[in-house]
């Protein structure tokens, strides 16, 4: 695995040190350099919005908690591990070019799911390893894999391959651009989402250490449920693996890893050489039955302002289907959020903000644009006033978790589903 640097390498990146060219290659074959460089924005609002320079939410990504849950995860794992930081799913909403030179300076290497997140973080200047979990092929064919192959392994995208006709179809394009790819095997241990069949992993191991064109520097897995109370399974998974690496060669020269977020925190054995946090990282544990207690900081604030505010009369509702009836003259406002921006339609009536101190309830539908805020007990807004629409205070009822809890679903769902619409920026 290339991902051997660690903090201190930080500074070489940003002298511009390519830490892609320091990667051994296996054959001594031509290495392939990033084309790093400034890229699109991953995070800028869409469209008119990013023109007119506005947007009505803004996401703070707060860069202390950042730094705070990757320092708690170093003095968690081994020195010698390296963090594989998971930011598909564009840094689980997190923002990648927001947060992205933060993260280089953290992390040892990125984990995204499909090439064009790894071409993004190229684009976006990262110059440190990237791991593409999804498989390499499967997903295009004909010239338009060929292409996004060639690109990939020029950008020194390690590759995750799975069978035997992904090789071969690496193996070609290795060729073709001239340069050895990196790849990692991975191996379906239990999960049974993908993977190299656990009966032909030590074959195709085997297969992919003596291709010329393509450097092995790593094997995998990915655990079904390291997020709950009965370990054993995720155990199992890891022996699996391990029984497989020692069956096919050994591990010299590869980077063993399994462990996400959940078995990070939950079994210290599965840390390997690697870990690839997703979820602490961005300060929320990955369920509610860890037995380990990680004093993880959210990293994240979502805030719009009161845009109108109106006073409905007595019996008379609010929303789509107007399923809401207020008792007795209310002072409302509305807020520019709605599921258009992730704030989940099931949400809708359960939810709460808060504006100048006081948690008020959300009333009606969730729309996909706006929510109707019950002001009864704040009096004193005004239009223009702050809501806090989502809170980094893990103990508020509208952090990402109470969030989660109301609206049947995970941590990442919330974060992951903040839209384009949203402003993300880095805050101290
Ligand atoms: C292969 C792989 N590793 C690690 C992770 C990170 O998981 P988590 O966010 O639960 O830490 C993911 C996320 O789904 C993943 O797909």
């Amino acid at each position: 695995m290339t991902a051997s640097s660690k903090h201190s390498d930080a500074t070489d990146a940003k002298l511009g040190k390519d830490p892609v060219a320091r990667t051994p290659r296996a054959n001594g074959m031509p290495v392939a350099g990033s084309v790093g460089g400034a890229g699109g924005s991953a995070d800028a609002p869409s469209g008119h919005s990013a023109t007119l320079g506005g947007s009505y939410l803004t996401a703070e990504i707060s860069a202390g908690a950042l730094r705070h849950n990757f320092a708690i995860i170093r003095q968690h794992i081994a020195p010698s591990a390296d963090i594989c930081a998971v930011v598909k799913g564009n840094c689980y909403g997190h923002g990648l070019a927001t947060t992205l030179e933060l993260l280089e300076e953290l992390t040892d290497c990125f984990g995204v799911a499909t090439p064009e997140e790894a071409i993004v973080l190229r684009q976006l200047g990262c110059l440190r390893p990237i791991l593409m979990f999804l498989p390499a092929c499967g997903w295009a064919s004909g010239q338009e894999l060929r292409q996004a192959l060639d690109r990939l392994i020029i950008e020194n995208v390690m590759l995750t391959l799975v069978d035997a006709d992904e090789v071969h179809a690496v193996s070609q394009a290795a060729r073709r651009v001239g340069c050895q790819a990196e790849a990692h095997v991975m191996v379906d241990t239990g999960m049974g989402r993908g993977g190299a069949e656990l009966g032909q992993a030590a074959a195709l191991i085997e297969m992919v250490r003596n291709d010329p064109y393509i450097a092995l520097t790593g094997v995998y897995t990915h655990f079904a449920t390291a997020d709950e109370g009965d370990l054993d399974f995720a155990r199992e998974q890891l022996r699996l693996l391990l029984a497989v690496v020692d069956s096919s060669g050994g591990r010299e020269g590869l980077t063993l890893h399994a462990a996400n977020g959940a078995a990070m925190m939950e079994l210290p054995e599965t840390h390997l050489d690697m870990v690839r946090p997703g979820i602490p990282i961005y300060g929320y544990p990955p369920s509610d039955t860890l037995t380990a207690n990680w004093p993880l900081r959210p990293c994240l604030r979502l805030t719009g302002q009161l845009m109108q505010i109106m006073t409905v009369k007595a019996g008379s509702r609010c929303g789509y289907g107007l399923t809401y009836q207020f008792e007795r003259d209310t002072p409302v406002g509305l807020v520019p959020v709605g599921y258009a921006d992730g704030y989940l339609r099931s949400l809708s009536g359960l939810s709460t903000m808060r504006i100048r101190g006081q948690d008020a309830p959300t009333r009606g539908r969730v729309s996909m644009d706006q929510v109707v805020l019950d002001l009864t007990h704040v009096p004193a807004a005004r239009v223009g006033d702050e809501v806090e629409i989502i809170s980094a205070d893990p103990a508020s009822p509208h952090s990402v978790a109470n969030l989660a809890r109301l609206a049947g679903t995970i941590p990442y769902e919330i974060t992951c589903r903040l839209g384009r619409r949203v402003r993300r920026v880095l805050v101290d």
